[in-house]
């Protein structure tokens, strides 16, 4: 249990033996400045109010019935009416001893709910390109802690492989069959040659056309190109994925297709429950609570009047898929801001049509654009779209030449590994650390820099901290120790504890910039710690020397952990 949540208990009890109504909330918070204690208690004036008397007597009568006896040497009211909280030291080494136990996974499928979290799902008519790299590497995030609280997480990969562009890749391939051993290495200029077939020769448009009717009516000679096609896409995709240390495998996709077999059920369950209507030989739903401002409904169309299905269509039959065949708890879906509308329709259609049990949670974490230094959407300096293959190469080859610019004594391969983990935990870093919602600024220079609240600085503090324990010719350190003395070490102390409550906040709300500020605040701490207080000094006597070490213990573990969470690799040396 965290300190917050044992002061919240403790506060609770002791207002309503004071008499207060048990709707007041203590609200505890971390104090701002250190000499309002440790944690305050703000909930005292919102009492008042309510209890119509002085918030600072009534304050008074709080203090007189709480019970915090080896919790908190000292309280006192200050201001208005706040409480400040000063916890005994020897209340924080006990914690801080069972913190390591928090910092185990939990037991697979320990908590029984089923998660479904969607992400990445590049479309595979195309390489991967920026535009996929929010999704995947937020989604991760957040499978990652979920897993980690003992859920059981289920990735889906929703890869778009079944859109009308496969007729024009499928004629494509089909000119470049004879010669047997197709080489589709690169993706992109195959896609270009086939859009310029598709709109310069009518004949071959001709033909792509049909070619989709085909492929999606299952026809042997198109679906056999088509997943040809596919699997070298498949194989492109699963290199960027494991280049990006993202957990994305070949057994998480579950792509449009899949659903292809349902979306006829699905339009017929939409009409038999009264939600789809047909408008001119198509099949439209039009909801009433997502209509504009002049209150025209919105209408979302299921399927075309030629019959063809749509991407809603496999949307709400992947939510029916999810919700009743899987039997998921809480769906959450990483997908760009701009697809909102389309998720609110998905959702209001899946509660509408009683796809969605009453309990399970319906979530649309949407995030914004990457943007350039020039504040537009971040492109190639000759305006295309940036490959995501080319993007990680560039960032560990910048990556290892900031690296040499460092003395170390690291052998070539070993500068290798490092720069790798340096440039994509950058990459990775750099968005991740931003309020997922707004856009941000793509920018190198910054994400790779060894100060401020980066990649590189929380990799580097690691690396401090493994440094410490190389210096003093061991592994590890005895946690039980541990005895906090310093003002730098109290604080260092109750952030680390801080640590649960952190997860818990991320897991609830999927903003991973929250663990991001976190740890770069832990990582600051530590180094003021570190600057404070010697270590291995020769004056230092060995129970203060103890204690520092478990002090570094624990801060690396954290550290550790919380990087390992949004998929970010340390290392022992820089
Ligand atoms: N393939 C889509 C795109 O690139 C994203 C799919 C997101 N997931 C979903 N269930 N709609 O825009």
């Amino acid at each position: 249990m965290s300190i917050k949540t044992i002061l919240e208990q403790r506060f609770a009890a002791a207002m309503l033996k004071a008499g207060i109504d048990a709707s007041c909330p203590p609200a505890i918070a971390r104090s701002k400045q250190p000499r309002f204690g440790d944690f305050q208690a703000n909930g005292m004036m919102g009492a008042a109010k309510k209890m119509q008397s002085p918030p600072r007597e009534l304050a008074a009568q709080v203090i007189e019935q709480l019970e915090l006896e080896g919790i908190a040497g000292k309280t006192e009211i200050a201001g208005p009416g706040f409480i400040n909280i000063f916890l005994e030291p020897a209340f924080l080494n006990s914690q801080l001893a069972t913190l390591p136990g928090g910092l185990q996974a939990a037991a697979p499928g320990s908590r029984q709910e089923l998660i479904v979290v969607d992400y990445s799902a590049p479309n595979l008519a195309k390489e991967m390109h920026v535009g996929h790299l929010r999704s995947t590497i937020i989604g991760d995030v957040l499978a990652r802690v979920l897993e980690f609280q003992g859920y059981e997480v289920l990735r889906q990969n929703h890869m778009g492989d079944w859109g009308t562009q496969f007729g024009m890749l499928i004629a494509e391939l089909e000119r470049i069959e004879d010669a047997e051993n197709m080489v589709l290495s690169d993706l992109e200029t195959f896609y270009q040659r086939s859009k310029t077939h598709f709109d310069n020769d009518p004949e071959f448009a001709a033909k792509a056309r049909e070619y989709v009717v085909r492929l999606q009516s299952g026809d042997q000679h198109c679906v056999s190109l088509w997943q040809k096609f596919i699997d070298v896409s498949v194989d492109h995709s699963q290199d960027i994925y494991d280049a990006l240390g993202v957990t994305l495998t070949r057994e998480h996709i579950k792509p449009e297709s899949a659903y292809n077999d349902m979306l006829a059920d699905t339009v017929a369950k939409l009409e038999q429950r009264g939600i789809a209507v047909d408008d001119n030989g198509a099949k439209v739903v039009f909801l009433d609570e997502l209509a504009n401002k002049d209150g025209k409904p919105s209408a979302v169309i299921i399927q075309k009047s030629g019959g063809g299905f749509l991407y809603s269509t496999t949307d709400i039959a992947a939510l029916d898929f999810r919700c009743n065949t899987l039997g998921a708890k809480r769906l959450m879906y990483f997908i760009d801001a701009r697809q909102s509308l389309h998720m609110k329709q998905l959702f209001a259609i899946g509660r509408k049509a009683g796809m969605v049990p009453d309990g399970v949670s319906l979530e649309h974490h949407a995030f914004g654009t990457m943007m350039g230094k020039d504040g537009k959407p971040f492109k190639t300096r000759t305006g295309g779209t940036v490959k995501l293959a080319n993007l990680l190469s560039e960032a560990v080859e910048r990556a290892a030449e900031l690296l040499s610019q460092r003395d170390s004594e690291l052998s070539e391969q070993q500068r290798q590994e490092v720069a790798r983990k340096v440039g994509i935990g950058a990459i990775k870093y750099a968005d991740l650390s931003i309020t997922r919602t707004n856009d941000y600024v793509f920018d190198w220079d910054a994400m790779l820099s060894f100060e401020g609240n980066t990649a590189p600085y929380l990799q580097y503090a690691y690396t401090r901290i493994r440094s410490v324990f190389r210096k003093a010719d061991c592994a590890s350190a005895d946690i039980s120790a541990l005895r906090i003395v310093e003002a730098s070490e109290h604080e260092l102390g109750l952030l680390l504890l801080q640590f649960p409550e952190i997860i818990d906040q991320l897991a609830a709300d999927a903003f991973p910039h929250v663990l991001c500020t976190y740890l770069y605040e832990l990582a600051s701490a530590f180094m003021t710690f570190y600057e404070a207080c010697p270590i291995l000094k020769d004056d230092v006597d060995s129970d203060t020397r103890a204690s520092r070490m478990a002090l570094c213990e624990l801060s690396g573990q954290v550290l550790q952990r919380g990087l390992d969470l949004l998929g970010i690799e340390v290392m022992e040396y820089m």
